[in-house]
C-alpha cells in the first residue's frame, strides 16, 4: 500500500508531535474536531473509510464495533490503559492494538503521591473550608493528620507507574515498600527492598495502599467491603489506575464507619464522578477528575508513541508497545 493511500482516523484533539510524524509519513489523517467524545455511531461512521484508529480510553471498542470494522489494520490507543478495548477479539480478528506506557509514569505516580499527602493533610478539605469562610481560629485539635515518614506503602499491581510511586514514598519518607504482583519486581527489591506479599499481607500491613495494576476480570471490583475490613483503620487507600478495581459503595461506607481513615481517587466509578457525591465533602478524602497523565510532557509523549506504534507497524511490521502480539501473524 503507497503511505498516501493510507487513512489514519483520530477520535479526539490530541497534541500534534504524533499527528505531525503521521502526516510526514505521508498518511491521510483526519481529525475529529469537537471538543468531546465522539458517540460510538459518530465513530463507527467515520472509521468505515479508515485503515487505522488512533482511539482514547472513552469510546468501548466491544466485540460489536471491532466486528463491524474488522478492516482496520491497527487500533493504536492514545492511553497505556486498554480496557475499553476487547482485547481477545481484537486478536482473534488479527487487530493488533498499540499502547503508550512509559512515558505517563512520572506524571501519574506525581498524582498518586500528590494525592497521598493531600489526604494525609486534609488539603482538598481544609482549601474547600476556605473558600466557604470557614477558617476561624487556630484550632490545637481540629484537622489533624498523619505523617508518612517511616509508614508502609503497599502497592497493588507493581509496574512503570507503581515503581516511580514506590521510588517517591521512599525518598521522601523513607517509606518501607510491599507489593502484591503477579510476578516478582527485581528492580524493585533491590534499589527499594520492596518486599512481595499476598493480597491479605498487603491489606493488613499497608498504611498508604496504592493501586497501579489494569483493570481486568482479575482485579475488577477487588478493593470491596470484604477487603477494606482487612485494611488498617489508619489506612489510606489510593487509586490512580481505574475506578472499576474498587466498589465506591463499599469504599464510602468504609471511610463513614471509620474501616479506613482516608481515601484519594483520581479515577472514580463512574466517571464522570457526580458533584453531589458524598466522598466529595469527607475530610479525609481527595478526589481528582481523572488527570494522572496530563501533563505536556506526558501527553506530548503519548501522541508520540501512538504514531510511532503505527508508523513502525507500517514500515517494519513491529509494534514497539503491542498489548496482543498474538493478532500479527
Ligand atoms: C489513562 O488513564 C491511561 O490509561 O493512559
Amino acid at each position: 500500500m503507497m503511505n498516501n493511500t493510507i487513512r489514519v482516523f483520530v477520535s479526539r484533539r490530541i497534541p500534534a508531535i504524533g499527528i505531525d510524524l503521521l502526516k510526514k509519513e505521508g498518511y491521510q489523517v483526519e481529525l475529529w474536531s469537537e471538543d468531546r467524545p465522539m458517540t460510538t455511531e459518530e465513530l463507527m461512521k467515520a472509521v468505515k473509510s479508515a485503515d487505522i484508529l488512533l482511539s482514547l480510553g472513552e469510546n468501548k471498542l466491544d466485540t460489536d464495533f471491532l466486528q463491524q470494522n474488522k478492516h482496520l489494520k491497527m487500533i493504536s490507543q492514545f492511553a497505556v490503559g486498554y480496557d475499553n478495548i476487547n482485547i481477545p477479539e481484537a486478536t482473534r480478528l488479527g487487530i493488533p492494538v498499540g499502547n503508550t506506557p512509559d512515558v505517563l509514569s512520572e506524571a501519574t505516580a506525581d498524582i498518586a503521591f500528590g494525592l497521598t499527602i493531600a489526604v494525609s493533610r486534609k488539603f482538598f478539605f481544609n482549601h474547600k473550608m476556605i473558600i466557604e469562610g470557614g477558617w476561624g481560629s487556630f484550632k490545637p485539635m481540629a484537622y489533624l493528620g498523619q505523617e508518612l515518614s517511616g509508614k508502609t506503602l503497599g502497592i497493588y499491581g507493581l509496574g512503570a507507574i507503581g515503581i516511580v510511586m514506590a521510588q517517591r514514598c521512599r525518598g521522601a519518607y523513607n517509606m518501607n515498600i510491599i507489593y502484591c504482583n503477579r510476578t516478582v519486581n527485581s528492580i524493585a527489591e533491590q534499589k527499594f527492598d520492596a518486599v512481595r506479599v499476598s493480597f491479605e499481607e498487603l491489606l493488613g500491613q499497608s498504611d498508604v495502599l496504592s493501586v497501579h495494576s489494569v483493570l481486568s476480570d482479575e482485579t475488577r471490583g477487588k478493593f470491596n467491603a470484604a477487603a477494606f475490613k482487612q485494611m488498617k483503620p489508619s489506612s489510606i487507600f489510593i487509586n490512580t489506575a481505574r475506578g472499576g478495581i474498587h466498589n465506591e459503595t463499599d469504599l464510602i461506607e468504609a471511610l463513614n464507619s471509620k474501616t479506613i481513615w482516608g481515601a484519594g481517587l483520581d479515577v472514580t466509578n463512574p466517571e464522570p464522578m457526580h458533584k453531589d457525591n458524598p466522598l466529595l465533602s469527607m475530610e479525609n478524602v481527595a478526589i481528582l477528575p481523572h488527570i494522572g497523565s496530563a501533563t505536556v510532557e506526558a501527553r506530548d509523549g503519548m501522541s508520540r508513541l501512538a504514531a510511532e506504534n503505527i508508523i513502525s507497524y507500517l514500515n517494519t511490521g513491529i509494534i514497539p508497545h503491542c498489548v496482543n502480539p498474538g493478532a500479527i501473524q
